[in-house]
């Protein structure tokens, strides 16, 4: 589609809106071909004109939020890609509420809250991707998990505000109602936290970052844990016990570190990944009878 078609949302956002834009550059894995149409809007009233603009040419609307726990497929994505910038980045406290923008890091909202003395976030500290993104994913580590704290999630759906309490979002182990939810903008979340003190929260934090460190790969480009853990145990631990630690596709390898991270050593396209992830499954599934499910989404088109 032309430039014309999207001539409204180009004028209002300038550079913040592009076409044929890479999404190899916002993804963690630096992977994915290119989005239809790109976006960035830095307020609701901007976010509503590129709904509305999406709605009215008929294109799907895509959530990128923090791009680090997603696959891009090669042929990239159609219709309109959305980031959300500016006042989604804010979070504001209130005694022990928070009230949190959707695209605020995870670890500047686990640093923040623990500087203040409120518990509930340390877990997300070392975690890379936004609030956005981890509401959809109900993200966790270490034991905690944002069920622990949300109570009420603002979001744009089918052309209205609304917002829903906790009940409803359907959080549970690396998923939410959220994941089934084409067209939903999730725009903020709050939380109610507990009180404690600083120091505490301090040296907890720094251990689990330690513990990541020691156990993760933070570099070449990865989308964390691609697996969900099947109950009672680890994904990584069946990968790496079916002997597929550091095996090759392309430029992409399962992590001689953790075997449930997949990485990037260098223009891996997604089909390498994917490759490696059902060559993992059915080592998987051959050797002990488990299946194992997605934990990163996979988007877009080959
Ligand atoms: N293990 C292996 N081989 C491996 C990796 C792990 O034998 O290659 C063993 C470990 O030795 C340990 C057990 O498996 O005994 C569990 O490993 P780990 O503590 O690393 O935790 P995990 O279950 O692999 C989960 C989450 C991580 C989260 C960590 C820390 C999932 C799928 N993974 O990993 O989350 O960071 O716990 O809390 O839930 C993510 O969501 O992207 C992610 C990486």
């Amino acid at each position: 589609m032309s430039a014309e078609a999207w001539s409204g949302l180009a004028g209002r956002l300038g550079g913040r809106f592009r076409l044929d834009e890479p999404l190899a550059r916002h993804t963690s894995f630096r992977i994915g071909g290119p989005a239809e149409a790109w976006a960035e809007p830095g307020d609701e009233e901007e976010l509503e004109a590129c709904l509305r603009e999406a709605a009215g040419l008929g294109k799907p609307v895509t959530l990128l939020a923090g791009g680090t726990n997603v696959l891009v497929r090669d042929g990239g994505v159609r219709g309109l890609v959305l980031s959300l910038e500016g006042t989604f980045k804010e979070a504001r406290v209130e005694g022990t509420k928070v009230r949190a923008g959707a695209a605020i890091p995870l670890a500047v909202l686990a640093r923040r809250t623990a500087l203040k003395g409120l518990q509930g976030m340390e877990w997300a500290v070392g975690i890379p991707g936004t609030l956005g993104g981890g509401l959809v994913m109900n993200a966790g580590a270490h034991g905690g998990e944002l069920k622990d704290v949300v109570r009420r999630v603002g979001l744009w759906l089918e052309g209205r505000r609304e917002v829903w309490e906790a009940e409803r979002c359907g959080f549970a182990y690396r998923t939410s109602a959220f994941r089934g939810l084409p067209g939903a903008v999730l725009l903020w979340a709050e939380l109610e936290m507990a009180g404690a003190p600083v120091d505490g929260l301090k040296a907890r934090m720094d251990g689990y970052l330690a513990g990541r460190r020691a156990s993760q790969p933070m570099e070449p480009a990865n989308a964390g844990c691609v697996f969900k853990n099947p109950p009672g145990d680890s994904a990584g631990r069946l990968v790496e016990a079916c002997g597929l630690k550091g095996r090759r596709l392309g430029e992409a390898e399962i992590s001689s570190k953790h075997a449930n991270f997949v990485v990037n050593t260098g223009g891996a396209r997604a089909r390498d990944v994917l490759g490696l992830m059902e060559q993992a499954r059915q080592a998987v599934r051959e050797r002990f009878g488990v299946e194992l499910e997605d934990e990163i989404l996979v988007l877009g088109e080959d």
